[in-house]
Formats: structure tokens, C-alpha cells, sequence
């Protein structure tokens, strides 16, 4: 069977936001590979840049330009040298000349036609024979924060994390379940409720985050008593959103409320204590990994995960791990750029320890590769919506990679947990 690549295709599509992003097919003498890029909202300042100037119109040309002609002839399987080969085409440290979705969109339709080519799905070919854990699905019920608009909760976003599920389909009904439950008590709690969704499909109503942890804790004890196993649940705080460098305080502005770094830490190990999250994404804003690990050391028996903090960054989590910052990390692969440095990244992570937590954007496609990245790369869980096609389009693959797999599937172990 052979992989060599003989065309790349580009095309403008959209996202879920209705915002342009790049599709791209990897067209092999045996195969095919289709992947689009993904695109955030509330971003990690140390994220590649998406676009080079002219946006995704200008990635077009130059994937006609520049990148087909480059890759042409190079053969698929060799993911490394077709990433590292857009890297010295780029010859920039963040992805700006030909950008770093460009990448993205090419890197992942690669790996899509090597698997292809050799009659394999992505996560086998990526993972090989022993890749059979499912993870676990980490669904945003109640959105607030920069994911919400007008009065809604300041944190971004309130998750459910059905951890005592024993398959990928059952946890994927009790998320179901949880954002069914959470938007009916909505209805009953706020007489302002309409039924709007955010772009990740969760829940947006004029709330407090009291109101919203208050709710979600109780769908998901429901949930855990109907379905029979442990349904837990967790934030994102996204707490760069929140933080005011002049002030050098963390604004909670529906609450009213400003709070300095050790009030920050005091207020999410009150949280701690009194809901038991089982899962806190970025307590802290982007730089600052000692409240992290002060975070980290005292919040025992929780998922303390850096998303803007890393942004996927080997030379960041290697920051992290040297301070002890978190026990794991938020794997987007649009943050870093090709899955080479996304898979780097990864072994990082799990060499010491750390989580590693594939995640979709708030902007995203029906592109369902990530389901195969968590499953080949033994992500223990994915980040990802519960409803809105976007989201289902992963959950649905993961639910057919459970079935492809039959009684060899078996779920994942979450260290912390
Ligand atoms: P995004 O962020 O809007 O940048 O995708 C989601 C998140 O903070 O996890
Ligand atoms: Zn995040």
C-alpha cells in the first residue's frame, strides 16, 4: 500500500459560529484524508496564530502556492517529516506566516490519508492494536463567562463527568441525561429562561455561579441514582477571562465581586469543599503556575487542568511540571499546530503523570478526529459538548468506535479521580 501524496485541496468552510475556517484533502495514491480546524473564543495568549494576513483566503493561496508542490511526493506515514516540513515552510516560531489552523486542517487530513491508505481507521492506525480505552466525556451543561452574554454565571463553564460510567455509551447517556435535567430545572428556577444554548450547546440562563453549582450537582446526583453509577461534575473558570492586570484581581462582575489571588484560592477551595468538583480547569490566569500548584497541592482527589496555561506547549507544561502546576492538561491541537507537537505534548504528560485531556473549541466543525486522538493516545478524557452537531459529531465516532471494538473496549482510569 502506498501513501505518497500527490495533492493537497483547500477550500473555505464554516464553523459553528458561522465564522470562515479552512477544510483541506490529502489526496494519496491509495487513500484520502479530509480534516477542518476548530477555531476558540476565550484563547490562550500563547496559542499559535490562526490565520497569515488575509485570513483564511490568504491560508488558501498559500497551500496552492507553496504547500501542495512542497508535499507532493512525500509519503503520508511519515506524520513527523510532513509536520516538521510545514514547520520549516512556515519558518516562523508560532505558525504566522502560513497559519497555524493551516496547519492544523493539513497535519490531521495527513494522518486521516496514511490511515486510509492502509485501510485503517485513524485511532488504529495512530494507536495501533492496543489502543481500546474509551475516555470519559467531559460535557458543558451551563455556559457563562465569555461563552455567555449578558447575565449569566462568571464562570465559563459548568461540565458533567459521568466517572463511574463502564461504557462510552452509557456515559454519554447520562451526560444526555444531566443537560436534560439542568435545562428543566432552569425552566422551573429562572422565570427569564428562554432555552438558549451557547455555542458549546449548554444552557445560558441569568444565574449566579452559586445558583449554577447548586443545580448541576443535583442533575448529576439524580443522574448517578437513575443510571446507578457516579455522575460527577466540573468548572472551567477560565481565569484569564476574569483577570484584571491593573487591578491584579480576578472580577466577578454578576457577582459583584473582586477577588485577589489568595481570596481566588480561597474561594475555589471553598468550592472544593462544599460541591466536591471533580474536575477545576484554569483556576488561575495563564501566568501564574504558583497558584496552580498551590491549588493542586491542597484540592486532593481533583482534576486540576491548565488550559491557557499550557496551550499545548511542551516548553509550558514542562514550566508546569517543574512547579508542580496542576495534575492535567487541556490537548488542543489547534493551540499548538500539528499533531506532531500535540502528540510531543502528550508523552510529556503522561511521562509525569499529568492528565492529558483532548478538547474541542467553542467554534468547531463536525470534524470528528478528536475522538480517534483520544482513543489513540490513551486521553483518559475528552472535552467536548453534549448536544449541537458540532459536539455530537465526536461523541456519535467514540459511540462507533466503542461498537467497532466490541468486548475489547473497556474505559479509561482517571489517575486523580
Ligand atoms: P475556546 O475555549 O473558546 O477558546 O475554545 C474553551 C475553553 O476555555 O476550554
Ligand atoms: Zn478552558
Amino acid at each position: 500500500m502506498s501513501s505518497i501524496i500527490e495533492d493537497l485541496i483547500a477550500r473555505k468552510i464554516f464553523n459553528s459560529r458561522g465564522e470562515e475556517t479552512i477544510e483541506v484533502d490529502v489526496i494519496t495514491t491509495n487513500g484520502f484524508g479530509r480534516a477542518s480546524a476548530p477555531a476558540g473564543k476565550s484563547r490562550g495568549k500563547t496559542e499559535v496564530v490562526y490565520y497569515p494576513q488575509g485570513g483564511v483566503d490568504a491560508a488558501l493561496k498559500k497551500i496552492d502556492d507553496l504547500i501542495a508542490p512542497e508535499l507532493a511526493g512525500l509519503n503520508a506515514d511519515f506524520q513527523e517529516e510532513i509536520d516538521n516540513t510545514l514547520h520549516e515552510i512556515d519558518g516562523t516560531n508560532n505558525f504566522k506566516a502560513i497559519g497555524g489552523n493551516t496547519a492544523f486542517a493539513i497535519s490531521l487530513a495527513n494522518a486521516e490519508a496514511a490511515a486510509n491508505s492502509h485501510g485503517l481507521l485513524l485511532f488504529q492506525f495512530l494507536g495501533g492494536n492496543t489502543a481500546t480505552t474509551l475516555p470519559y466525556p467531559l460535557g458543558n451543561c451551563i455556559s457563562g463567562g465569555q461563552h455567555a452574554h449578558g447575565k449569566a454565571p462568571d464562570i465559563q463553564e459548568f461540565l458533567a463527568l459521568p466517572h463511574g460510567a463502564e461504557t462510552f455509551l452509557e456515559a454519554a447517556a447520562a451526560n444526555a441525561l444531566i443537560h436534560k435535567k439542568i435545562g428543566d430545572a432552569l425552566k422551573k428556577k429562572s422565570t427569564t429562561f428562554s432555552g438558549g444554548k451557547s455555542d458549546e450547546g449548554a444552557w445560558i440562563a441569568n444565574i449566579s455561579d452559586t445558583d449554577a453549582f447548586e443545580t448541576i450537582a443535583k442533575a448529576c446526583e439524580e443522574a448517578g441514582n437513575e443510571m446507578d453509577f457516579e455522575c460527577t461534575f466540573g468548572i472551567d473558570v477560565a481565569a484569564s477571562s476574569l483577570w484584571k492586570e491593573k487591578e491584579q484581581k480576578y472580577i466577578y462582575e454578576r457577582e459583584g465581586k473582586k477577588r485577589d489571588t489568595a481570596q481566588q484560592l480561597e474561594y475555589l477551595l471553598d468550592i472544593t469543599e462544599k460541591y466536591h468538583p471533580a474536575y477545576i480547569e484554569d483556576p488561575f490566569h495563564e501566568e501564574d503556575y504558583e497558584s496552580f500548584a498551590e491549588l493542586t497541592k491542597k484540592a486532593k482527589n481533583t482534576v486540576i487542568c491548565g488550559d491557557d496555561i499550557f496551550t499545548t506547549n511542551n516548553e509550558r507544561l514542562n514550566h508546569g511540571i517543574k512547579q508542580k502546576a496542576a495534575n492535567a492538561i487541556i490537548i488542543k491541537v489547534n493551540q499548538i499546530g500539528t499533531l506532531t507537537d500535540a502528540a510531543e505534548t502528550i508523552e510529556t504528560a503522561q511521562k509525569n503523570s499529568y492528565t492529558p485531556i483532548i478538547s474541542h473549541r467553542s467554534g468547531d466543525t463536525c470534524d470528528w478526529h478528536i475522538a480517534h486522538l483520544a482513543v489513540a493516545y490513551r486521553c483518559p478524557i475528552i472535552k467536548t459538548g453534549i448536544v449541537e452537531g458540532a459536539r455530537v459529531a465526536k461523541i456519535n465516532e467514540l459511540i462507533r468506535i466503542e461498537h467497532f471494538l466490541g468486548n475489547r473496549a473497556e474505559m479509561a482510569q482517571i489517575k486523580t479521580l
